[in-house]
């Protein structure tokens, strides 16, 4: 972990992170409906719109290990997309220590609102999700999404919340 730095991502990562999907419901899960299937790196930086949205990665060396966006959807409001996990580096702490990153950038952008959205059925988002204090701040859709949201940051605007 200590060799691990954090930083921009780049157009090249996405090539490697394109390596990490298996299937179309995996590339869903992930980043949500509408990306193309079969993908590969220039597609997917692309379609997730990597040039223009805050994209970072924790890496070792120049290899990426977790990939994740900051996406700005009001004033002060942020929120955490495409969080993603090297699969030979899961259950080691790397996505905690990317949200946590993500957080940062946030904190330092001055966000009082951060949502995200998961799957209800991805046992293991939601359990990452719920650790860092994120909690239900709706029901899920009719395609199963589920928004969440963190209090310390909603607790500012609780006027602010419908
Ligand atoms: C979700 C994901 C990012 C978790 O990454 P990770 O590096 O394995 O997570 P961590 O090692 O930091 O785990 C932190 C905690 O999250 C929970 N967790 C992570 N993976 C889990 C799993 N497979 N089952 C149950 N809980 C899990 C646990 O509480 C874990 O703590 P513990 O290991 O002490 O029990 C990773 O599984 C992934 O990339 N999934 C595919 C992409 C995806 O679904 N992204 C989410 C889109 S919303």
């Amino acid at each position: 972990m200590a060799d691990n730095r954090w930083r921009p991502a780049l157009p090249t990562d996405l090539a490697r992170i394109a390596e990490w999907i298996g299937t179309a419901r995996a590339l869903e899960r992930w980043a949500g409906p509408g990306l193309s299937w079969p993908t590969d790196g220039a597609k997917l930086w692309r379609e997730i719109d990597g040039g223009s949205l805050l994209s970072f990665c924790l890496v070792t060396g120049s290899e990426p290990l977790a990939f994740g966006q900051l996406v700005v959807k009001g004033e002060r409001h942020y929120h955490l997309a495409r969080i993603i996990v090297s699969p030979s580096r899961r259950r080691q702490g790397l996505g905690e220590a990317l949200c946590r990153q993500l957080l940062d950038e946030a904190r330092q952008r001055r966000a009082e609102r951060v949502t995200l959205n998961v799957f209800a059925d991805n046992r293991a988002a939601i359990d990452l999700y719920r650790r860092l204090g994120f909690t239900d701040c709706g029901s899920a859709d009719s395609r199963g999404i589920r928004p969440m949201q963190l209090r310390q940051f909603a607790a500012n605007v609780d006027n602010d919340v419908p």
